[in-house]
């Protein structure tokens, strides 16, 4: 079953094609990697299938679907869930209050139930902490709660990014180089973090820079290179085909396609 399906998304800033004409159809159970040069269009695909932007062309399924408009709450409902590539992090509040925050799409009570101190929500508030808990858990952060987020180190701090899109239970998560600035052991802490969310049943796209990581971890990569498609395959036939190395030199000279590829 393909939990997410894009056909012919297409969006322009200004005259500039940012995406052109891109469609993916991504399995369940899967981590579906998005690579291409710094502006070849990966976070905006990611802001078009999260509903950030709307598309000028094309359309989106979500679990065979139309999802296209929708916004990203109501994206959110439905399970998808993501992370952004700048840490969207609120420094003086503590680890589990960040987290408690990417909850509260699942909270029924509004704020008129607050005020009147309806019943259900203590209850409520009950569920987002465990559920905020449990995400933590899953990011390796089970027992920093009460920290503030600003004290924690910085690959901690992408982990707490994960943990937050996790706590809303999604069925697909968009990670946005989740190992963008990691140092090698951060980054095996992320890649340890995707394999065990994947092997919960949530299927991961994912857009990163560390190539090792994209290559050992994705079972297909798509390759987009001015905002068109490029290429899809798996990483081997990805890691091989010329048009990628080229795209890579093209923009940013031998040394990246070197440590990319090698
Ligand atoms: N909101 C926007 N307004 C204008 N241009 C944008 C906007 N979002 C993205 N772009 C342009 O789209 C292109 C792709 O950007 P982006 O998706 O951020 O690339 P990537 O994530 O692959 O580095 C770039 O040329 C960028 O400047
Ligand atoms: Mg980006």
């Amino acid at each position: 079953m393909m939990v997410l399906e894009a056909n012919g998304l297409s969006i322009s800033f200004g005259g500039v094609r940012a995406i052109d004409d891109v469609s993916i159809a991504i399995a369940s159970g899967q981590v579906f990697s998005i690579i291409g040069p710094n502006g070849s269009g990966k976070t905006t695909l990611f802001n078009l299938v999260s509903g950030i932007y709307l598309p000028n062309d094309g359309n989106i399924r979500l679990a065979g679907e139309t999802v296209t408009g929708l916004a990203p709450e109501q994206l959110a409902r439905r399970g998808l869930s993501r992370t952004f590539q700048n840490l969207q992090i609120f420094s003086r509040m503590t680890v589990l209050e960040n987290v408690m925050v990417g909850r509260h799409r699942h909270e029924r009570t509004g704020i008129m139930a607050d005020l009147l101190h309806w019943p259900s929500v203590p209850r409520q508030n009950r569920a987002t902490r465990d559920a905020a808990r449990a995400a933590l858990a899953r990011a390796g952060l089970a027992g920093e709660d009460d920290r503030p987020a600003g004290s924690l180190a910085y690959g901690a701090l992408k982990r707490l990014e994960i943990a937050r899109a996790l706590a809303s239970e999604p069925k697909l998560l968009l990670l946005d180089e989740p190992a963008a600035g990691c140092n090698p052991v951060e980054t095996q802490d992320i890649d340890r973090i995707i394999r065990a969310i994947v092997k919960d049943g949530i299927t991961v796209v994912l857009v990163e820079h560390d190539m090792r990581l994209v290559m050992n971890i994705s079972d297909r990569i798509h390759v987009l290179a001015s905002g068109r498609t490029l290429t899809e395959g798996t990483p081997d036939q990805v890691r091989s085909d010329p048009a990628v190395i080229q795209a890579y030199l093209g923009v940013h000279g031998s040394q990246e396609a070197v440590r990319a590829f090698d």
